[in-house]
C-alpha cells in the first residue's frame, strides 16, 4: 500500500490506527508493506516513530507495533514532480523484493483533492499504474469533486490511467457496522419490509449532528462547507441505505445499482430557503460545560466568513415505495452532542379503540437507527400502563450494539473499508454515477445559498439544536425535529 499524504492528519487519525488494527487481528494478507509518501524531510524511522506515537494516541496501547513497524516504509517527495515517482518506484521494488510481496499496490490519496488527478496522471506516466502480474486499486478520499462539472473532470482524468473496477470513493459512513446493519435489519428480518413505505411511514428524519468545531480543519473548510463535506456524501448515503429498494445481492453491481435508483427519485430539490432548506453558522457557546469560540473567530476564518456549518434539507423522493414522504436531512458541527441516527416516524394507527384514548394524541412508533455514540436500535410502541384504566404510554424497545455482541467499541470504519480494498470488494463504495447523481442534488443549493448571502450568521449557538429556521422548516409541515 503507498500512503499519499503520509504526512497528513488523515494517515495519522485513520489509516494507519487502522491498518495497525487489522494487522492486530491478523486480517492483513500474509505479504504486505506500507510505503509513506509526502513532502518534506522525514526518514522511514521518523515515519515509524510518527506513527507509533498516532497509535498510541488513537488506540491507547501500540503493543506488538515492532512487527508492524518493520514494514513501514518513507519516501520524502513532490507528489507533482515526475521525478520523485522514480525513488518512490525504487522504494515499492525494494519493499516488494524484501518481503517477497505480490505485484498488488494499492494507492491511498489522503491529500487535498486538488491532486488527486495529478497523481493519477504520473502514477501513469511513471508505469506504476499497470502490471502484468498484478492488480492495481486507487483509494481517493471525499468529496470527490466541488461540483458535477469538476467530479465529471476529475473522473475523466483518473480514467485515463484507472478504470472504473480500479478506482474506490471512500465514504467512511459505509463502513460504520451500524449503517451495515441497517441493511442487516431490513433485509434478513421478515416484519421490516412489509411496512417499508408510504402507506405505513409518515416521515424520515436523518440527523448527523457533531459537537465539535472545525479545529484546524479551516482552509478545507471554508472551501468546502457542510452541504459538500458532509451532505453530498455521508447524509445522502445513509438516505439511500433508508430508502433503497432490496437488491437481489450484496455485491458492488447490485447494492451500487439500487443506490442510484434512489437518488435518481429524488425529484424536487429544496433550493428555497424559505421552504425545503435552512442554513446556518455556530456562534460562541457552551459545549458539554466548556465555553468554545463560534465559527468565525476559529483560526484562520475570515470574520466576515458566511461559510455554513449547519444545512437542513427536506427531499422527497418520486417513487412507488416513497411518494409524498418527506425524508429531512440535518447535520451540523458544534451542535449539543454527537448524534448519529435514522428516525423512522410511523403513520398512526387509522382506529383506536381504547375509551378516551382517541381523544388524545395519536401514539407515533419510531424506530430509530442509532449509528453513533451508542449504537443500536430503539422502537418506541403503545404499552397499556398498570392499573385499573386502560391508559396508553410510550415504552421504548432497544437493541444495544455493545450489550448484545460484547463489543466496548465497533471497529473502525476506516479498518473494514481498506480490507475491502485489498480484497477487491466495491460494494461499499461511491461508483461514479452515484457521485453524478449526487450533485446534481446538491449543487442546484450550494449555487442558491451562494447567490443568496446570509445576513443573520452567526445564526446558532455553539451546544445549541441548531437555528431556529430550522425548526420552523419542520414547523410548516406540522412536525419537529427529534431533541438531540
Ligand atoms: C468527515 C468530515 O468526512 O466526517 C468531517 O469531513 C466530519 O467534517 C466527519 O467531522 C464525521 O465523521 P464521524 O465518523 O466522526 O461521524
Amino acid at each position: 500500500m503507498v500512503i499519499f499524504g503520509a504526512g497528513g492528519d488523515l494517515t495519522r487519525r485513520e489509516l494507519i490506527p487502522s491498518l495497525f488494527e487489522l494487522h492486530r487481528k491478523q486480517l492483513l494478507p500474509e505479504r504486505w508493506a506500507i510505503v509513506g509518501f509526502s513532502h518534506g524531510s522525514w526518514n522511514s524511522t521518523m515515519f515509524q516513530e510518527e506513527m507509533r506515537r498516532a497509535v498510541e494516541e488513537s488506540c491507547g496501547s501500540a503493543a506488538s507495533w515492532d512487527s508492524f513497524a518493520a514494514r513501514l516504509s518513507f519516501i520524502g517527495g513532490d507528489a507533482t514532480s515526475g521525478d520523485d515517482y522514480a525513488l518512490l518506484a525504487a522504494e515499492i521494488a525494494r519493499v516488494q523484493a524484501a518481503f517477497a510481496i505480490p505485484d498488488n499496490l494499492m494507492f491511498h490519496l489522503a491529500v487535498p483533492a486538488s491532486l488527486f488527478g495529478p497523481i493519477a496522471e504520473r502514477l501513469g506516466a511513471s508505469g506504476l499504474a499497470t502490471s502484468e502480474h498484478g492488480w492495481r486499486r486507487l483509494v481517493v478520499e471525499k468529496p470527490f469533486g466541488a461540483d458535477r462539472e469538476s467530479a465529471r473532470a476529475l473522473d475523466q482524468q483518473l480514467r485515463r490511467v484507472f478504470a472504473e473496477d480500479q478506482i474506490y470513493r471512500i465514504d467512511h459512513f459505509l463502513g460504520k457496522e451500524t449503517v451495515q446493519n441497517m441493511l442487516a435489519f431490513r433485509f434478513a428480518n421478515p416484519s421490516f419490509e412489509p411496512v417499508w413505505n408510504r402507506n405505513y411511514i409518515d416521515h424520515v428524519q436523518i440527523t448527523v449532528a457533531e459537537d465539535i468545531g472545525i479545529g484546524t480543519r479551516a482552509n478545507f473548510y471554508e472551501q468546502t462547507g457542510i452541504l459538500r463535506d458532509m451532505v453530498q456524501n455521508h447524509l445522502l448515503q445513509l438516505l439511500c441505505i433508508t430508502a433503497i429498494d432490496p437488491p437481489v445481492h450484496f455485491d458492488g453491481a447490485s447494492l451500487r445499482n439500487e443506490t442510484v435508483k434512489v437518488l435518481e427519485a429524488v425529484s424536487v430539490v429544496p433550493v428555497d430557503l424559505g421552504g425545503g432548506a435552512a442554513r446556518g453558522q455556530y456562534a460562541a457557546g457552551q459545549v458539554d460545560g466548556v465555553t468554545v469560540p463560534g465559527y468565525r473567530d476559529e483560526a484562520d476564518v475570515p470574520a466576515d466568513s458566511t461559510t455554513a456549518t449547519f444545512a437542513a434539507i427536506k427531499l422527497t423522493l418520486d417513487n412507488w415505495r416513497w411518494a409524498d414522504v418527506p425524508f429531512y436531512l440535518r447535520t451540523g458541527k458544534r451542535m449539543a452532542r454527537k448524534l448519529t441516527e435514522v428516525a423512522i416516524h410511523f403513520k398512526p394507527t387509522p382506529h383506536l379503540m381504547f375509551p378516551g384514548a382517541a381523544d388524545g394524541p395519536r401514539h407515533r412508533s419510531v424506530l430509530v437507527f442509532e449509528l453513533q455514540p451508542d449504537e443500536g436500535i430503539e422502537q418506541t410502541l403503545a404499552a397499556k400502563e398498570p392499573g385499573p384504566d386502560l391508559t396508553l404510554s410510550s415504552v421504548k424497545m432497544k437493541f444495544r450494539y455493545a450489550e448484545a455482541f460484547g463489543v466496548e467499541e465497533p471497529p473502525r470504519a476506516y479498518a473494514w473499508l481498506l480490507l475491502d480494498v485489498m480484497q477487491g470488494d466495491q460494494t461499499l463504495f461511491a461508483r461514479a454515477d452515484w457521485i453524478d447523481k449526487a450533485w446534481q442534488i446538491i449543487d442546484p443549493i450550494v449555487e442558491r445559498w451562494a447567490s443568496e448571502p446570509p445576513s443573520n450568521f452567526p445564526n446558532y449557538a455553539a451546544g445549541s439544536q441548531g437555528p431556529p429556521s430550522a425548526d420552523e422548516l419542520m414547523r410548516r409541515d406540522g412536525r419537529r425535529w427529534r431533541d438531540l
